[in-house]
C-alpha cells in the first residue's frame, strides 16, 4: 500500500493506495471522522463512498462481474464525451471503460473548496484507438474530494489540446443506496422541463409535486433527464431518515433513472430486486452540448452531502 504523488496525505486526511484483484489501482480517500471514499482507475469512477459510521451510500449491484474489468454498476460512472447511445458510439461513451491516470500535474481550480480535505486528481487523455472512433485531442481532469464533514466532490475539467473544435455531453451518472425506491422522494425537480425518453427526447414538465416511485404508476422504466434544473436537489430516503443534498455548478442537467423491474431482469448486471436498492440522480450536461474551441477549458463540479433527517435542513440552493 502506497500513496499516490497528486493527492494529499497527512495524518488526519489520507489517500491510500491499493489494488483490486484485476490489479488496477484504487485510491482510498478518508477524513479523521471514520467516512472514507473509493476511486478506481478504471474509468475513475467511485465506487464506494462511506459515511463515519462506514455505511455506504452508493449503490452497487449484487451481480457485479469485479473479474471482468468494465464500469461498474453502482458508484459514479463518468459519462463522457456522450451520453446516451450515439449512432455507432460506446453507451455514456469510452471515458469509463479506460484506465485513467493519476494526474501529477493537475490545473489549478476556479471552484472554491474548503482546505482540509482528502482528494485525489485523475487524468484520461485519448489513445490512439480512441482517436480512431472520437478524433478530438482533450485532457478530461477528475477531482475527487472527500471533505472533513463527509461530502463527497467531483469536479471534472475538459482541454481542447488540439486545433478543431469539438462538443460534447458529460454526466455523473451518480447510483444513491437507498433503503426502498417507495420510501424515495425527490425535491428541487418541480415544474421543470424533461426528456422522458432519452433517445426520443420527448420532452414534458414535471407537475409541482417532488417525485416518488410508485410500482401501480412506473410499469418499465423510469428514465428522464431534466433541463436546466436548479443547481440544488434533495434525495429524501423516508425509511433511513437521511437525505441527500446535491449541489452542481456547470452541469445544468439532471438525470434520474432507476431501471425497474422488467429493465433489469434483463440486465446481465443487476440482481433480482436491485433496483429496489438504488435511484440514480447526477448532474449532466445532456441537452446542449458543451462545445470547445481550441485551448478552451469547461468545468463541473457536483456535491453530495448526507444530512441525517428525512427532511432537508438546508434551503435548496447553491
Ligand atoms: C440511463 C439511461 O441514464 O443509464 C438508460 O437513461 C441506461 O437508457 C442507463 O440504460 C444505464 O446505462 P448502462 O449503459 O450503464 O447500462
Amino acid at each position: 500500500m502506497g500513496h499516490p504523488a497528486a493527492a494529499v496525505w497527512d495524518s488526519e486526511v489520507a489517500t491510500a493506495l491499493v489494488k483490486d484483484c484485476n490489479g488496477i489501482d484504487q485510491i482510498k480517500l478518508r477524513n479523521p471522522h471514520g467516512a472514507s471514499a473509493k476511486v478506481s482507475l478504471y474509468g475513475g469512477q467511485v465506487i464506494s463512498w462511506k459515511n463515519n459510521q462506514g455505511e455506504e451510500l452508493l449503490f452497487t449491484s449484487s451481480k457485479v462481474n469485479v473479474k471482468d474489468p468494465k464500469a461498474i454498476r453502482g458508484g459514479i460512472p463518468i459519462c463522457f464525451p456522450q451520453f446516451g447511445n450515439c449512432g455507432s458510439h460506446e453507451q455514456h461513451g469510452f471515458a469509463r471503460n479506460k484506465i485513467w491516470a493519476v494526474d501529477e500535474d493537475p490545473l489549478s481550480h476556479s471552484f472554491k473548496d474548503s482546505n482540509r480535505k482528502s482528494y485525489v486528481d485523475l487524468l484520461l487523455k485519448p489513445s490512439e484507438e480512441d482517436l480512431k472512433f472520437w478524433p478530438h485531442g482533450f485532457e478530461l481532469r477528475l477531482r475527487v474530494c472527500l471533505g472533513l464533514d463527509g461530502n463527497l466532490t467531483l469536479i471534472s475539467r475538459v482541454t481542447n489540446t488540439k486545433e478543431k473544435p469539438f462538443s460534447f455531453s458529460f454526466a455523473f451518472h451518480t447510483y444513491l443506496s437507498v433503503s426502498d425506491i417507495s420510501e424515495v422522494r425527490i425535491e428541487g425537480l418541480e415544474t421543470v422541463d424533461y426528456f422522458d425518453n432519452l433517445s426520443e427526447r420527448e420532452r414534458f414538465t414535471e407537475q409541482g409535486d417532488a417525485i416518488t416511485f410508485e410500482a401501480e404508476v412506473i410499469i418499465e422504466v423510469f428514465e428522464r433527464v431534466y433541463l436546466r434544473s436548479p443547481n440544488c436537489v434533495a434525495v429524501i430516503d423516508h425509511e433511513k431518515r437521511r437525505t441527500f443534498v446535491i449541489k452542481k455548478d456547470g452541469l445544468p442537467d439532471v438525470v434520474v433513472w432507476n431501471p425497474w423491474e422488467k429493465k433489469s431482469k434483463v440486465m446481465a448486471d443487476m440482481g433480482y430486486d436491485d433496483y429496489r436498492k438504488m435511484v440514480c440522480v447526477g448532474g449532466a450536461v445532456i441537452e446542449k452540448p458543451i462545445s470547445l474551441k481550441p485551448g478552451e477549458k469547461w468545468a463541473g463540479r457536483l456535491e453530495i452531502n448526507l444530512a441525517n433527517s428525512s427532511f432537508c435542513s438546508e434551503p435548496l440552493c447553491f
